[in-house]
Formats: C-alpha cells, structure tokens, sequence
C-alpha cells in the first residue's frame, strides 16, 4: 500500500484547485534540476502536470528522493497546488498554469532505460515497438486512438440500443465452412482428428437468429481470416456486425448512415450530409477502375476503345480483338515530369499486369509529345486528346488490356498520382455507397465461380431469371459501405428461401450433398419460416484508422500482429508442449525451418 491515495488524475488539476492539496499518481515524463528546485513533469492518461520539489522548503528526504527520479518511475506526490509565476506559464498544457508544491513523494516501482523515448516526435521502428507494445500505447497518438475507439464503440452500443437491436453474443469455436479467406482452426481433443473453425465472419449464425425471431441483432465481433497481411488487414479484427428482419436494402442504408453521422459529429465535429452518395459497382469501375473509388479528387477513367478502334497499333489491336478496351486518365497538370517519373508510373502499373503505359504529353504551346506518335496521325492523337480534355502542361496515361488489368492498373494509378500530388486531405471524408455488385466471379484457379460478397446474398428480383442461364450478368442486392478509398464495410439483403439457396450452391460448384455436409444447419433452418432479412458489417478498425488519420489498423489495434502474422510481443505463434499434441492426436510431419523449433 502507498499510504497515499489518489485524489486527482494529472490532467485535471486546473487553476480553480489552486491551495488545494491534492495526490496525484502516475510515470515521471522527465525530471528537470535546477540547483534548489527540481521539476517533474508527471504523466497519466489524462494529461501531464507540473511536480516542483523545493529544496529550501521541502523536507530533505523528499529532495533526496526526488533527485533519484528517473523517465517512467511511477511515483505519487502529494502537495499544494499553486499559480505558477507569470513566465512560467505554458500555454501549450492543460495544466500549464498552475504546479503543484510537493508534500510527500513516494516511488511506487522503478523502471529501467526505455528501449524508446515515449513521445511522438521520436520515431521508432515497427518491429520495437510491437515487441513493447505496452510502452508504444503510452505515447499520446496511441492512447488517443484507444480514446477514441472507446468512444466509437460506445456510441455504436447506444445507437443501435436506441434503434432496437438486442446486442447477442455468436460462438468463436465454429464450424468450419471456408469460402472466401482461409479459416483458423483449433483442433478438439476430445474428438481427435476434428477440428473448429474460428469465424471469419458471425454471418450464418446472424442470419440463424433472424430464424429465432430476434429481428434486430448486432455484436462487436472478433473475426479471424488467414488471409496476407496489409495495412488495412489483419489475421484478427473486429467486425461491427449487423443483421435485421423484414427490410430492404434502403432501410440498412438508412440506419447505417445515420450511425456514421453520430459517430463522426459527436467525436470528429464533422458534419456528414445525408443521404450518402450512391454509385453502381459498374459506373465505379468505368469512372474510377475500383469498386472502392476514392472520390475526393478527378482523374477519372475514360474509355477512348471508340477512338482507337481502326488503329494499326498492335498493343491497342490486340486489346481490343480480345475484347478488352483502351482506357486513360487525364493527370493535369503533370505534363512537365520528368521522363524518369513517367517510366515509373510505367513500372508502377505493371504490378497490375498491365503490359505497359503510353502516354501524351500536350505541350505548353499546345503541341504533343508521346512515344506512341508514330502509330497515329496528329488527328487522332489530338482527337485523344480533346476527349481526355487535355489542356497545355497535361499527361494523358493510357492502357489496353482485358477490362481487368486496365481497370486494376489505372485505378491504382489514380491513387498512386494522388499521393504523389497531396491531392487528398486525410480530415475530409467522403462516404460513397457502392451498388448492384456482380452476384458471381469466375474464378481462374478454382475453374468455378464465387461469390462476390458471400453465397448467402440475393440476387436482385429483376435478374433472377438470368440465374439459370446467365449468372455472369446477375446483380446481387449487395452494398459497400466506401470512405476515401478504403472498404469500410459491406453486406446485402440475404436468400430467405430454401430452393434459391440451394441453387446458388449448385452455381458455386458444390453438389446437394456438399451443400449438405457443408450448411445443411442453415439449409434445415430454412424449412421452419424464415423471415425475410439482410444486414451489413463494419470494419471497426478501418473505421477508427480513417478517423484517427493513423496509416494502418496497426495504430488502432491495442496489440495487433506484423506482416507475418507474428506477435514480437508475446512471440506467438509458438511451438507447443509434445503432451499437448498427444493430447490432441496430432503429429507434426516436417518442421520447415530452425527458427520455428
Ligand atoms: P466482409 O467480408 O465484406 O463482410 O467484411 C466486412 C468488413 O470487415 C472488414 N474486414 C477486415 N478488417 C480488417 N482486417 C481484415 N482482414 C478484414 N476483412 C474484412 C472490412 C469489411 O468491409 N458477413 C459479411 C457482412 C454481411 O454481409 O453482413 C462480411 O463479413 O471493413
Ligand atoms: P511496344 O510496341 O510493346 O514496345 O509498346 C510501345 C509502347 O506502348 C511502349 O512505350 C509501351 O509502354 C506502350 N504499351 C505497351 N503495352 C501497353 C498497354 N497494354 N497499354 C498501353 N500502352 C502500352
């Protein structure tokens, strides 16, 4: 026991607690000596206050102690608090008017050199501040994105309490039904050789309390995918998950966007209008290649096939009898790059696949310039151009491939030039709804289709009759949720009858009886009046990392894991006990490096 207690927390010690005495506890930022007076900025989560020992007043002991003060000591102090003088004022603190006298000072636990200084200024490498990741969340942007998570989630609970949802818990140890990521297992020990499968998504199970009744359901869910690591993914994140009976899609829309607009007023102070804008899967794709399009600035696609269509230019030739298209984006203004930065957006697009990037430059007196002149009279270089809109000083980017490659290359593109040009600011958010996405994708490597969002979504009514014959062109009653380029979330209103789930099954690839093994528990279900129904995730990372301007989820996850999968911190995964294996009836065949004995 300290025999102190604490009265106050740092950074609410303010000027009307002047000759007050007050006990505040918490780590020593820095400890500053100047002869007779010792200052200690001490630091809790709430700010930082102002500790002074004065060794002409205060008793010896506690000047001793607090000259053995070091970074990160975690000390209580007891003492008066007083006006600092009028030069000692420091407008940039909370607490910057006012300091307090110490009285009694007791060192609560010591701490060795930091491995890094606990501030934001001082950058630090990933892999160091993952392995002390308890340190890292002391620097201020990190506690602030935890705040703020906090307080995200806390408004989501009394939100969706308000609007009627029953927040309801799914299990974590499931069944395992991979389509889409790859799904974490965790074997049984009770029935050897079986496993569970961690949940990628709480989705069947939410669609099965719909078949409950409970008609409104939502959970901050812990999701798990064994999918590569980026910025915006981790193998472990949190879903802000969703499911309602008897809507459609304008009603998850509506509610969804009224939840953002509280969300970022009460915490951002920014005023999101409603409705959100809305845009088809297809004009996202033609306007901006991506069906998470970031609409804060131009550069839009343009398809010039038309245009090029009687050209002898093998490249665009071969595109188009092939049945893609030659399509470009206007970067204005760029004309004057360098040719070393052209042949790097070159580069760029080609981990896309596209083969290549030609380009226009249109002169300042209003000449062209590119390396594919020699294919084309000036007419329809200019005609080009008057289609692109170009004007003096700007760079025409074009690509002809199959729709794919163009769409992912200048897409990319886009967003490569934006970054390179600062065209975006992090603080203006513009949502975008994105609709009528393709049911169905063909997948090359499976040699079957796959679902889009996931096999449980409908199809849209008009296109039902297309399911038989043409999947392809079937559109789903599916919708992302998109804010400055990133998918925030995503859902759609669900399949509620039994033969047209059992259909879409069949589309996939899977006969009755796989379906069966696989989700005869959602399929039997659906035999007992099954409401109709149909809902929408977040992600909750995402949406805190966009909020916060943080770069990755990385930032807004209290302990998340490196590219790797890895923890640093606590070294998961790790090898485990040979007992636990027997246990467990599993025998490892091969392990692939020394590292991982
Ligand atoms: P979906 O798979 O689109 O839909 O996921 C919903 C949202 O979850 C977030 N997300 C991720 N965030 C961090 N790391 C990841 N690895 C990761 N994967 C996904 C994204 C995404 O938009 N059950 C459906 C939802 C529904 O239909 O209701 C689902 O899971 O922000
Ligand atoms: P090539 O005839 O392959 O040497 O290409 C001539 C020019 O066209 C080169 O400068 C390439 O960068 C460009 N190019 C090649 N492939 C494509 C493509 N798929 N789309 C647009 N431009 C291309």
């Amino acid at each position: 026991m300290t025999g102190l207690k604490r009265s106050h927390m740092c950074g609410s010690v303010t000027e009307t607690m002047i000759d007050q005495t007050v006990t505040v506890m918490g780590w020593v930022q820095r400890r500053r000596d100047l002869g007779q007076l010792i200052f200690i900025a001490l630091r809790d989560r709430t700010g930082i206050v102002q500790i002074v020992v004065d060794g002409n007043t205060a008793q010896k002991t506690l000047f001793e102690k607090a000259q053995t003060l070091r970074s990160e000591f975690v000390v209580a102090v007891k003492g008066k608090v007083a006006a600092r003088t009028e030069e000692n004022i420091n407008e940039n603190m909370a607490t910057g008017k006012i300091e307090i006298i110490a009285q009694e000072l007791k060192i609560l636990s010591e701490s060795e050199t930091l491995p890094f200084q606990i501030e934001d200024s001082v950058t630090v490498k990933d892999d160091l501040r993952l392995k002390h990741r308890y340190l890292d969340l002391r620097r201020p942007s990190q506690l602030k994105n935890m705040v703020l998570r906090h307080n995200v989630v806390r408004l989501i609970h009394s939100f969706l309490d308000e609007e009627g949802f029953l927040e309801i818990e799914t299990p974590i140890l499931g069944k395992s039904t991979p389509e889409g990521a790859r799904d974490y297992l965790v074997p049984s020990r009770v029935h050897p050789g079986n496993f569970y499968g961690l949940p990628q998504s709480p989705q069947l199970y939410k669609q099965l309390l719909m078949v409950s009744g409970m008609d409104r359901y939502y959970q901050i869910a812990k999701c798990f995918r064994d999918e590569d690591l980026r910025a915006d993914r981790q193998p472990e994140f949190t879903q802000v998950d969703m499911e309602l009976s008897f809507v459609d899609e304008n009603d998850i829309i509506d509610i969804n966007e009224r939840m953002m607009q509280k969300v970022f007023k009460e915490l951002l102070n920014v005023d999101i209008a409603l409705p959100m804008k809305r845009m088809t899967y297809q004009e996202a794709m033609e306007r901006f290649g991506s069906d998470k399009p970031d609409i804060r600035f131009g550069m839009e696609l343009k398809n010039i096939s038309k245009v090029v269509e009687d050209t002898e230019f093998g490249v665009f030739k071969n595109a188009l009898q092939s049945g893609g298209s030659v399509r470009a984006i206007n970067a204005k203004g760029c004309g004057g790059f360098p040719r070393k930065q052209i042949d790097s957006l070159v580069e760029f697009v080609k981990t896309y696949q596209a083969k290549g990037l030609a380009w226009i430059v249109v002169n300042e007196d209003g000449t062209l310039k590119s390396q594919i002149a020699k294919f084309f009279t000036p007419e329809k270089l200019q005609q080009i151009v008057d289609i692109m809109e170009g004007k003096p000083g700007d760079l025409i980017l074009i690509c002809a491939d199959k729709d794919k490659v163009v769409f992912d290359s200048l897409g990319a593109l886009r967003l490569e030039l934006s970054k390179r040009l600062k065209l975006t600011k992090a603080d203006n958010f513009a949502f975008l709804w994105i609709t009528e996405f393709p049911m169905l994708q063909w997948d090359e490597e499976e040699n079957r289709y796959v679902a889009v969002h996931h096999p449980f979504t409908a199809p849209m009514d008009e296109d039902l009759q297309l399911l038989e014959n043409n999947p392809k062109a079937v559109r789903a009653k599916a919708y992302d949720i998109v804010l400055n380029g990133y998918e925030l979330g995503g859902g759609s209103i669900r399949i509620h009858r039994r033969e047209i789930q059992q259909k879409m099954f069949e589309l996939l690839g899977f006969s009755p009886e796989e379906a069966q093994e696989r989700f005869g528990f959602l399929l039997d279900a659906f035999q007992y009046g099954v409401p109709p129904h149909g809902g929408l995730a977040f992600g909750l990372d995402r949406m805190i990392m966009l909020m916060s301007g943080a770069t990755s989820i990385r930032d807004v996850i209290a302990f998340p894991k490196v590219k790797d999968a890895s923890c640093p911190m606590t070294d998961a995964p790790n090898v485990v006990e040979q007992k636990q294996l027997e246990e467990l009836g599993i025998a490892i065949k091969k392990i692939e490096s020394e590292q991982s004995v």
